[in-house]
């Protein structure tokens, strides 16, 4: 069967996270993805974070997989001529180095337009243009300049950032939506255009609602789904909402059986409207279908607190997949707090491919996220990561190099 992006080739000029989780998307949807990476240390992820002496880490290997790696010192005026040759016969160009890197290594726009008109050169960057521009930016600097450790975290407590690494990854996968959107454009007009991706913007975009809050919160003084709400002070910007609901409908965490020992004994219960006679059925609370302190979502919103704490006596009754089961019978929106070793032996996850076991030459078998975006015409096959530079010889030898070019560019280490 074909993939979506078969015959597409990508220059991975990336490193770290947030460049290597985009093009490892691409190569997912088929395109060839050739990472090229400085020769003797390659992307220092390998190194980082390891878990096997000697061995690549799980950093790298989880975040490069289908891909094919070549080493290169781009700063040597026969690597930089590599470099070009790989210009003219790649589509995309893709790079998350430090601003004006690109630059000093000569990889202007206009020197790559000069070569391939057609190319699309795509960029991660911490900050779009203004006064941060310059500088580097890592996963939790881009949590908290786009607003989401102002945000996160309890109403009594510092800023927070997430676990989730939606500066790196999210980034990485808005900008991979922006390659896909100019190649498409390219069908049509010819020509090749600059992605750019920051960070900080790519953060924001998933805290949209915070952006809606803070307006909200300006036109009306309060924010009536918050913890603050209604006993507490709302200052003017938006305050850390603790596991309040990000929606419409409220929302909590609460304890299950076995919360004293188990970190990870609760449960996400969401008082839906539509199912609240459910709710106060299940928890044993008829008398509040109809109460008119309890019986609209208006007037529960000035008692969310003794009602979750209510619900959380039935709750802590039941361990977290139990409740889940009694709740979904009723329709009743609700999420098991699930620890990473609970996700990893997930069999749906499994089955899915969203969990794969890859094998590894040198690591041996491992565990993996594959793709999460399933299409019905391009299945995803997880392989391996490439070793560092493995098919330097079989990508030079594709761009038209021989046996003595090649043995003249390792002798000068160039490659
Ligand atoms: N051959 C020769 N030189 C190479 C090379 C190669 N194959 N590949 C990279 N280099 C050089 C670059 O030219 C650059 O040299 P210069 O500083 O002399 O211009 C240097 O290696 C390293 O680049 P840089 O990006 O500055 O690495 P860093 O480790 O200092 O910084 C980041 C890392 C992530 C902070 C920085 O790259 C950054 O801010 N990137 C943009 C935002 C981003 O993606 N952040 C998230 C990372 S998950």
């Amino acid at each position: 069967m074909s993939k979506a992006l078969e015959g597409v080739r990508i220059l991975d000029f990336t490193h770290v996270q947030s460049g290597p989780t985009c093009t490892q998307l691409l190569a997912w949807f088929g395109a060839d993805v050739i990472k090229v990476e400085r020769a003797g240390e390659g992307d220092a992820t390998r190194g980082q974070l390891r878990d096997i002496p000697g061995v690549d880490s799980l950093y790298f290997t989880m975040l490069n997989h289908n891909k094919r790696s070549i080493t290169l010192d781009t700063k040597k005026p026969k690597g930089k001529q590599v470099l070009d040759t790989l210009i003219k016969s790649c589509d995309v160009l893709v790079e998350n180095f430090a601003p004006g890197a690109m630059e000093r290594m000569g990889i202007t726009w206009s020197h790559i337009q000069d070569l391939n008109p057609r190319m699309i050169v795509a960029s991660v960057k911490g900050f779009g243009p203004g006064k941060y521009a310059d500088c580097k930016v890592y996963e939790n600097v881009a949590q908290c300049a786009g607003g989401a450790a102002s945000t996160t975290g309890f109403e009594d407590g510092p800023p927070v950032v997430t676990g989730a690494q939606i500066g790196d990854s999210g980034t990485g996968l808005h900008l991979a939506l922006g390659i896909v959107a100019a190649l498409y454009q390219r069908t049509h007009s010819g020509r090749g255009q600059r992605v750019l991706a920051p960070m900080q913007d790519a953060v924001l975009n998933l805290c949209r609602v915070k952006m809606r809050d803070q307006q909200r919160l300006e036109r009306t003084g309060t924010l009536h789904e918050y913890p603050q709400y209604p006993d507490g002070k709302f200052g003017d910007a938006v305050p850390r909402a603790g596991n309040a609901s990000g929606g419409g409908q409220p929302g909590s965490i609460l304890r299950c059986k076995g919360w004293e020992t188990d970190p990870n004994a609760y449960i996400y219960f969401i008082t839906q409207a539509a199912v609240w006679p459910a709710v106060c059925k299940v928890i044993g609370e008829e008398g509040w279908i109809d109460d008119e302190a309890y019986a609209t979502p208006a007037a529960r919103l000035l008692h969310l607190k003794p009602i979750f704490a209510r619900i959380e006596q039935w709750t802590m009754t039941k361990d977290k997949f139990e409740a889940m089961e009694i709740l979904n019978r009723y329709d009743i929106p609700c999420g098991p707090i699930l620890s990473m070793k609970e996700i990893a032996a997930d069999e749906s996850l499994r089955q899915s491919g969203t969990i794969v076991e890859v094998d590894h030459p040198t690591r041996g078998k491992y565990l993996t996220v594959g793709n999460p975006i399933k299409m019905s015409d391009s299945p995803t096959e997880v392989t391996r990561a490439p070793l560092l530079g493995e098919h330097t010889e079989e990508v030079l030898r594709q761009l038209g190099y021989g046996t003595d070019d090649l043995a003249m560019l390792r002798d000068e280490k160039v490659i």
